[in-house]
């Protein structure tokens, strides 16, 4: 399975073509540049439209006041491009057309400035890509853009269309002065080959026929180098990889691992590895729908048996021994964010490793990539489209290889975790051994130990609400409850913590979600020693109040929503924020101007309109001994 193919609606991979004769291509550029006319002329020369299409672009041509005969192949994409504007997630078009040689998927993404994860998803399956660029004005922001996007995503093979040669009058130097800058940018990303092409889109010079206006240009034509450019298959090439689908087992006799080859090539009779296990077996059988295979290469469905018991689980990697893949929890990697909301250090999100689907966190970014000028830019987020390298750690180890070396499975995406969406697309560079050499050290006094000492079960209650809603009143009240009991607790107080510990963050989401990941980290130690631990936070994420209540644990952890509407906090004011806030003397202001998520399945809410501070400090008593967190004494 490739990068992105999850979110890709249609990746069309009709298997019976074999690699050598299909090849995907990408076009970068913008409408501007002439890329519909181009890609419309393309399939018109080739003989790829149906007589309809043929029928409905002459009539829209003359429509568009263009005499007859002459036709405006960029209408032929015009529908598509209306039904873009729509705003669908990813967007990409893909187009098919086949000549005597070989048979083509175009992925064709809007070129756009924000855009970048349409490009990413298209470009993540091509073999080639296809730059335009306007003759008249050079290499642009987005060319580099477009170019450091395909490098990125391993495209090795890169046409720079260098079109509107007509309205340069096919002056040779023009074209030369944009082909040799375009060189040396590309070379200087790592792209491999590079070809300049003096085109006209419009009139058709050297699209799929050689111009009459460009003697002195003796290359291909774009159609001559897309039917000649050696593309190696790669996947074919790579060591074998077979990500575990899902278990078959039929009946007792029978236990399959059933999956597509994402990579390379296997015979019965072989010794694979399973990974992250690292168990070893010799593959017995090779079962498709028609029956046993003597083989399975890269891109079949198939199902493998082994000839003794092996223990593979879905998400499991089948490998080649003699080349294995990696296996590690903590990446370095390039990350491409597709998500509406940005990404924050921190927090908790999904990974998809193939078939494998692991909780994790991007713990650092080391820097962005500002595409423009391609300098790395210092930043604590990623916004839409935005593209860094950064760190990822995952909860558990997962077979990997450099995407460098296997674009198969050297991809991520990243899905979150509250709606499910793919908001980011990852890039392996390497493991990182961080973690490798810290084991868990196992200590002899225990956590039961220390809450035995104490006569107390530990647990978290976590405050959640507006400030001003109550929060720490309250705790203060249920911590002077505790001791009266003859109970340890401590109340970690969000402008005390501030203090201190956390002295260090402010109040943008990014310092918000590292706030409460320390501060949760230290609940979860606390109620260790055998606490009975107070957060007081606003904590107004869902994700981070998620984060904290994984960490500690279910049946330890009660999430109190001190709901005090908007209008009350900001009507006692008692620090005299809201005012400021209002004022605009603070930024980022709870309920002003950055959101609050109230908690949707709280273990209690307090209504402080219709409850004084003691009350609800009551109820939450009353809540822990319900729970059995009170004991009786
Ligand atoms: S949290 O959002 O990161 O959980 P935390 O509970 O630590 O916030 O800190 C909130 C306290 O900081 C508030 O009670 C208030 O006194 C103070 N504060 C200062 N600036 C802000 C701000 N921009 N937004 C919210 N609280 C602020």
């Amino acid at each position: 399975m490739n990068l992105l193919d999850q979110v890709t609606p249609a990746r069309a991979a009709p298997t019976e073509v074999r690699r050598s004769t299909l090849l995907r291509f990408i076009t970068c550029g913008s409408v501007d540049d002439g890329k519909s006319t181009l890609i419309g002329r393309l399939l018109y020369e080739t003989g790829s439209l149906a007589d309809d299409q043929l029928a409905a672009l002459a009539a829209d041509s003359r429509k568009a006041g263009r005499e007859a005969g002459d036709l405006d192949y960029s209408l032929l994409l015009d529908g598509l491009a209306a039904e873009r504007e729509q705003g669908i997630t990813i967007d990409v078009a893909y187009r098919y057309f086949a000549t005597r040689r070989r048979k083509y998927i175009i992925a064709d993404t809007p070129g756009h400035e924000q855009y970048t994860r349409n490009m990413a998803t298209g470009a993540s399956t091509a073999d080639a890509a296809v730059i335009l660029v306007d003759a008249r004005k050079g290499i642009l922001p987005q060319t580099r853009r477009h170019g450091y996007i395909a490098a990125l995503l391993g495209i090795r093979h890169v046409v720079l269309a260098v079109n509107k040669m007509d309205l340069v009058d096919y002056a040779e130097p023009a074209f030369a002065a944009v082909r040799d800058a375009f060189e040396v940018f590309a070379r200087g990303i790592g792209i491999e080959s590079v070809a300049a092409i003096p085109t006209s889109a419009t009139k058709g010079d050297n699209v799929a026929s050689p111009g009459p206006n460009t003697r002195w240009y003796r290359g291909p034509t774009l159609l001559d180098w897309l039917e000649t450019v050696e593309v190696e298959d790669l996947a074919r090439a790579a060591p074998f990889r077979f990500p575990v689908q899902w278990v078959n087992r039929p009946d007792a006799g029978f236990r399959g691992f059933a999956g597509m080859v994402a990579s390379g090539s296997v015979r019965p009779g072989q010794r694979l590895r399973a990974l992250p296990s690292g168990r070893e077996a010799t593959l017995a059988r090779i079962v498709a729908a028609g029956g046993d295979l003597p083989e399975a290469v890269s891109g079949q469905s198939v199902t493998l048996t082994f000839d003794e018991e092996i223990d593979v689980s879905r998400g499991d990697l089948i490998s080649s021994i003699e080349r294995p893949a990696g296996v590690s929890d903590q990446f370095e990697a390039h990350l491409v964010w597709m998500g509406d909301q940005p990404m924050l250090p921190g927090r908790p999100y999904l990974f998809r490793f193939g078939t494998a689907t692991l909780a994790g966190s991007i713990s650092h970014l080391k820097h962005r990539v500002a595409l423009e000028t391609l300098e790395h830019v210092a930043a604590r987020t990623l916004a839409l489209n935005e593209i860094g390298v950064c760190t990822v750690i995952l909860d558990r180890r997962v077979a990997f290889d450099r995407y460098a070396e296997n674009r198969e499975t050297g991809g991520f995406i990243v899905i979150d975790r509250m709606t499910n969406q793919t908001v980011g697309a990852g890039m392996i560079h390497f493991a990182l051994r961080r973690a490798q050499n810290i084991a868990w050290q196992a200590t002899s006094v225990d956590r039961s130990a220390r809450a035995t000492i104490k006569q107390q079960a530990p647990c978290v209650l976590w405050f959640t609400g507006l400030s001003g809603a109550g929060k720490s009143t309250i705790a203060n009240l249920v911590e002077s409850r505790l001791l009266a009991l003859g109970r340890h607790s401590y109340l970690l107080d969000g402008d005390n913590v501030r203090h201190g510990l956390n002295k260090d963050l402010g109040f943008t989401p990014a310092d918000r979600v590292e706030n409460i990941r320390r501060v949760a980290e230290v609940a979860r130690l606390m109620a260790d020693a055998g606490l009975i631990v107070l957060v007081a936070f606003i904590s107004p994420f869902r994700a981070e109040r998620r984060l904290a209540r994984d960490l500690v644990g279910t049946g330890e952890f009660f999430e109190i929503f001190v709901d005090t509407p908007l209008a009350v906090a900001e009507g006692r004011d008692p620090k005299g924020l809201y005012k400021r806030a209002r004022r605009g003397e603070i930024a980022n202001f709870t309920g002003i101007d950055s959101p609050y998520e109230p908690p949707e399945a709280p273990e209690l809410r307090i209504d402080t309109v219709a409850l004084t501070p003691a009350g609800a400090a009551e109820r939450i008593v009353e809540m822990l001994r319900a729970a059995g967190k009170l004991g009786e004494h």
